[in-house]
Order: C-alpha cells, then sequence, then structure tokens
C-alpha cells in the first residue's frame, strides 16, 4: 500500500517536473570550488511561500522552505533538510539558496518554486551546479606535504 502510494507521489512529481526537466538544456551554470559557500538566485517574486529544490541523480528532493511573515514581510525559515548545510539570504524579493561548503553530492540542478495557494504554483529558472577546474584531481592536489 505504501509503495504503491509512494509510486503515485512519484509519478505526481514526474508531471510537474517535466517542464523543469525540458528546460536543462538552457539552464544556468554555476562553478564553485570545492568546500567553498554558493548563493543561488531564485528568479521569482511575490509568492508568499519559496521553496528549493534539488534534482541529482534522477531524484527531486524538497530542500528548504521559506515563508514570507504577515508583519514585517520577511521569509522566516519554515523548513530545511539541514541546517548547517543550506540556508537561505533574501535578495529582491525573493529567496536565494546558499549552500555552505558545498560537497560533491551537492553537484547537480537546483532551482525554486514560488506558491501563493494550494493551486498556483511557479518555477524559477534552473541552475546547474558544477565544480570549477574539474581537470584537476583533487585527490593529487592534496597529497600529504610533511611540514618540516
Ligand atoms: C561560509 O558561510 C559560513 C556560514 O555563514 C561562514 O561561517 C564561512 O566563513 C563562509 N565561508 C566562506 C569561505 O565564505
Ligand atoms: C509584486 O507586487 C507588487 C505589489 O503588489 C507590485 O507592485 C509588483 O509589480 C509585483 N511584481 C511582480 C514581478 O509581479
Ligand atoms: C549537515 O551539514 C553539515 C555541514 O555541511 C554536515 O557536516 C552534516 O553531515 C549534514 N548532516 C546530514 C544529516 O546530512
Ligand atoms: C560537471 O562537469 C563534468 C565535467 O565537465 C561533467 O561530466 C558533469 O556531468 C557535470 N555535472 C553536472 C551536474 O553538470
Ligand atoms: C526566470 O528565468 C527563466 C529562464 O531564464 C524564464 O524562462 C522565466 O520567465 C523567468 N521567470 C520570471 C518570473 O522572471
Amino acid at each position: 500500500m505504501a509503495k504503491l502510494l509512494s509510486t503515485f507521489i512519484l509519478q505526481m512529481l514526474f508531471a510537474f517536473f517535466t517542464p523543469s526537466l525540458l528546460e536543462i538544456a538552457s539552464s544556468d551554470h554555476l562553478s564553485v570550488h570545492p568546500g567553498e559557500n554558493i548563493t543561488l538566485p531564485c528568479n521569482i517574486t511575490n509568492y508568499s511561500e519559496i521553496s528549493w529544490y534539488r534534482l541529482r541523480a534522477e531524484e527531486v528532493k524538497l530542500l528548504l522552505s521559506a515563508v514570507k511573515g504577515n508583519l514585517n514581510k520577511q521569509f522566516i525559515l519554515s523548513y530545511t533538510v539541514n541546517e548547517s548545510h543550506f540556508v537561505v539570504t533574501e535578495s529582491s524579493s525573493s529567496v536565494s539558496l546558499v549552500i555552505i561548503g558545498v560537497r560533491e553530492t551537492d553537484l547537480g540542478f537546483y532551482y525554486c518554486g514560488g506558491r501563493n495557494d494550494a493551486k498556483h504554483i511557479q518555477f524559477g529558472k534552473l541552475i546547474r551546479l558544477n565544480f570549477t577546474d574539474q581537470h584537476r584531481e583533487p585527490d593529487r592536489s592534496d597529497t600529504q606535504q610533511s611540514a618540516p
């Protein structure tokens, strides 16, 4: 039963995300050195809730969600899959995703989604995250150099 349900959810997700998948060819590309922080901008505005998703190894994962507060209209983090790894920064009435200390498992495609109510959802542009300087072999560059 649970399996059936998850298959159903998966199909729903694919129905939702297929348009995004088609945009992969035209995605923005961001490069980062391993261990650095990077900020991914979201190009949709005027939503009361903004979430960030990662597409990697054919899996879509919700990374975090931020909800606009009623009082000061600032975004407040409502969910994060790892609070020490994914944080947000507000800019231009939207929510940028900040990845702290990018590692190999972070590489992939990212996009944000905005929601005002259950019926109106819009996705932002797709961003491809990869390491800079791919041809350098990480293992070789930090071979032990024993200090005298
Ligand atoms: C990355 O972000 C963390 C948390 O904000 C900060 O402590 C750290 O200094 C930043 N690292 C770099 C290289 O900017
Ligand atoms: C966002 O909302 C404000 C006020 O409701 C409006 O002036 C502005 O044009 C909207 N921006 C976009 C991109 O829809
Ligand atoms: C959360 O992020 C921190 C810092 O990047 C990392 O050390 C830790 O393993 C992560 N936790 C999980 C459950 O992935
Ligand atoms: C990152 O770059 C490497 C080498 O150019 C490529 O093989 C790999 O597919 C890229 N990964 C992503 C997620 O774009
Ligand atoms: C965000 O960027 C994508 C790709 O450039 C574009 O198709 C889309 O219209 C933009 N959305 C908004 C709300 O500007």
